[in-house]
């Protein structure tokens, strides 16, 4: 019989307002971006796991991932251009390419749910709880609002944003098992912010085409996640960094903890060139369009 292979890609996501909100059923509001990852599979002898270089990859908890759709005996090589652990859905683009790969190697129907479905079986490998979020954005590219209600998701396309974002690295991953952990040990003395946060994405989706008002309420988000524990001095530095050098608002990416900021600016190539001034890494992303 002829040896079987396969192939699936998926973009990566930044979260423009409302992440950990988002796990308690408030509204959220994320971007694919023109970053993301591809995975291979082709059938072998044994699991084994590859990164884009060939190089093996072990990891156990990666390893469990991968068998949550993987049966058998494959080789899996990954290939992506998502900074692990930055609040860029790297693992969420890990889970829809993966998903893809194994239905285009197997030949199985994969449609919409059952894709939303077994990309959340991996996430909950890497996060525990997660909300969903970002595998959604991921299988679904484009802008999206984003509610997990007790009925299932609840996604709702947005019109493309005809802006791009700066990211500026921290320099240390973000644990988001841990982050996502540490904000339900602090509820519900901190509900009265994750309440803000969802009102706010609802002002938010206002004014998407409304730079200076959007930026203002991004850096007004970060505010919120200082509030509820999830920021860093380091990741308060980027966002003081990306205010000073011209950007409409920023705020940290993601969990928190370790990661990245992003910035909302007219010049986001300005910002970039302003962190590494500083010694920062960063650089620009684009929406990707939806599917
Ligand atoms: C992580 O990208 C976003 C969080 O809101 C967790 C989640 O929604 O699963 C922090």
């Amino acid at each position: 019989m002829a040896e079987r292979r396969g192939a699936g890609s998926a973009g990566g996501k930044l979260i423009l307002c409302g992440e950990h909100a988002v796990v308690y059923g408030h509204p959220a509001i994320a971007v694919a971006i023109d970053r993301g990852t591809t995975v291979r599979l082709r059938e072998a002898s044994g699991l084994t796991l590859r990164g884009g270089d060939g190089a093996a990859l072990r990891d156990a908890r990666l390893e469990e991932a991968v068998r949550a759709i993987v049966a058998g005996d494959w080789e899996v090589t990954i290939t992506s251009d998502l900074p692990i652990g930055r609040g860029m859905g790297s693992s969420a683009a890990l889970a829809v390419a993966l998903v893809r790969a194994w239905a285009d190697a197997t030949g199985e129907a994969l449609d919409a749910a059952a894709l939303h479905e077994r990309a959340f079986a991996v996430e909950r490998v890497f996060h525990g709880n997660p909300s969903g979020i970002d595998h959604a954005v991921s299988a679904r590219g484009g802008l999206v609002r984003y509610r997990r209600t007790p009925d299932g998701p609840v996604l709702t396309p947005l019109p493309l944003p005809s802006w791009s974002l700066a990211v500026l690295d921290s320099g240390a991953p973000g644990d988001t098992r841990a982050m996502v952990a540490g904000v339900a040990s602090r509820r519900p003395g901190i509900d009265a912010h994750l309440d803000a946060i969802g009102a706010l994405v609802g002002e938010a989706e206002a004014h998407l085409d409304d730079p200076p008002r959007l930026g203002a309420l991004l850096t007004e988000n970060h505010r919120l996640l200082t509030a509820i524990g999830v920021s860093s001095t380091r990741l308060d530095a980027l966002v003081a960094l990306a205010l000073d050098a011209g950007a409409h608002g920023a705020k940290l990416a993601g969990a928190g903890g370790g990661g990245a900021a992003l910035a909302l600016a007219d010049d986001p190539e300005g910002i970039v060139a302003a962190a590494r001034a500083h010694g920062v890494d960063g650089f620009v992303v684009r929406p990707r369009p939806g599917v």
